[in-house]
């Protein structure tokens, strides 16, 4: 068997109002559209991901809570509704996936290998949460590559939060380790919103564009800021920064994803490419990829 790879990672951030503008029959809610720039820059995402015919997909998602450990899908098959509990207006969609169920059973034997806490999920009836969801749609809405989802420890709310993002940093490496053994070309997805300073009220009509700008001047400074050392290939100073940005932007990178993923790639010193940005109820949104069979 040929040694597994990552062919790329991407930062795929999870709003559900981008299911709910694209009206896709597995969401209950209708719309009249709304964050276009975010959905078209999925859409060269996809493309990519076309391009690249992964054998699978890992997504990390901070709303797979898992307090105790790092868990791993573990059925083959799973299948229901998974709403977004703050917008179940939004987001009633009906998932049906496959897992990669022994890539997940490697990724969790080399994290506790690396002294993590892992845990294969093994419920049937599981509710796949909703940023597993929207991340996985936006990227492949035809639902026909298998997945290994990880869950959120959110090791670095509750530790201090360099020792968090250390051991995002160590699920990372056992997870590339785990993909080398597999065989598999595998593609990463970070489901992490940038700067999380949101709006607490809803428009009337949530898809209403004329009130969607970011929330927060500062926070959108700071995305623009870490976005621009990402397109230029400057890792290491933006995991330099990376605890002011989350401190001062309030960003869901704290969940670890963004961490996970670079660490599994190996810190790339190369220019990501931003197919887009946009605000969600005013946090800030980037769809990059690094595309590693570029530089292989
Ligand atoms: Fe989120």
């Amino acid at each position: 068997m040929a040694t597994g790879k990552i062919l790329a990672g991407f930062l795929a951030p999870h709003p559900p109002h981008l299911v709910y503008g694209e009206n896709p029959p597995q969401n209950e809610p209708r719309s009249r559209g709304g964050w276009e720039p975010l959905r078209w820059a999925y859409e060269r995402a996809r493309q990519s991901i076309e391009r690249l015919k992964p054998d699978v997909l890992l997504v990390h998602s901070p709303h797979w809570v898992t307090q105790v450990g790092h868990h791993f899908l573990g059925v083959p098959h799973l299948s229901g509704k998974s709403v977004d509990p703050i917008f179940p207006n939004l987001f009633r969609y009906n998932f049906d996936l496959t897992v990669d169920v022994e890539l997940a059973e490697a990724c969790c034997e080399e994290a506790r290998a690396a002294g993590l806490v892992g845990k294969m999920m093994r419920n049937p009836k599981f509710r796949v949460d909703y940023g597993t969801i929207t991340t996985l749609h936006m990227i492949r809405p035809q639902w026909d590559i298998p997945v290994v989802g990880l869950s959120a420890n959110n090791s670095p709310y509750y530790l201090n939060m360099e020792d968090g993002l250390g051991e995002m940093a160590t699920l990372g490496a056992a997870t590339r380790r785990a993909i080398e053994r597999s065989g598999r070309r595998a593609v990463l997805l970070a489901s992490n919103t940038l700067c999380h300073w949101h709006f607490h009220e809803e428009p009337a009509i949530p898809e209403d564009m004329s009130r969607e700008h970011p929330q927060s001047y500062d926070g959108y400074l700071w995305d623009m800021r870490i976005i621009e050392l990402l397109r230029q290939g400057r890792t290491r100073e933006v995991f330099e920064l990376l605890p002011d940005f989350i401190r001062e932007a309030f960003a869901e990178v704290k969940s670890g994803a963004f961490t996970w993923m670079f660490s599994a790639m190996g810190y790339p010193e190369m220019p990501g490419e931003l197919h887009g940005y946009g605000t969600v109820i005013g946090t800030g949104n980037a769809v990059m990829e690094w595309d590693l069979t570029r530089v292989a």
